[in-house]
């Protein structure tokens, strides 16, 4: 269970009240077929339309019994608690980038399934994405 965590309002400058609101989709969304039983990693793209930025604040799967938002910051990677989706802007897991960790998988996926996984945001509730298996090589190692 996903404690309530602290948001500390990340006051950004950009954090104006406009009168919009954040307009989110999700696309590019993949997950390259894991070689752990136990560990693997997603990536996709959130695009906001809106004029109001939002955040990403945790992400669940019915797949795996935790999922994590990690970052790398010069090579190494590191939990986050939220990313922001920026007004007019992206948000881009990629590989050697951002990215979801799936831990404790219920059973490991495939090329050709599909992981259901649920994004949940500071503002726009939660998205839900289909998020294909492709193929291990489909994406050069994450280094994880
Ligand atoms: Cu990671």
């Amino acid at each position: 269970m996903a404690g309530v965590m602290a948001l500390a309002g990340c006051g950004g400058s950009a954090s104006g009240s406009d009168g919009g609101k954040p307009e989110l989709s999700v696309g590019s969304a993949y997950m390259p077929q894991p070689v752990s039983d136990s560990m693997a990693a997603g990536f996709l793209t959130i695009t906001n339309k809106g004029g109001t930025q939002d955040q990403l604040t945790s992400v669940t799967s019915d797949a795996a019994g935790d999922v994590t938002v990690h970052q790398t910051v010069g090579g190494a990677m590191q939990e986050v608690d939220h990313l922001a989706v920026p007004a007019h802007g992206q948000l881009v897991f990629k590989s050697g980038g951002n990215h979801l960790m799936f831990d404790k998988l219920k059973r490991r996926p495939k090329q050709g399934q599909t992981i259901l996984v649920e994004l949940h945001f500071a503002k726009s509730g939660d998205l839900k994405v289909e998020m294909p298996v492709k193929s291990a090589t489909y994406n050069p190692a994450t280094g994880h």
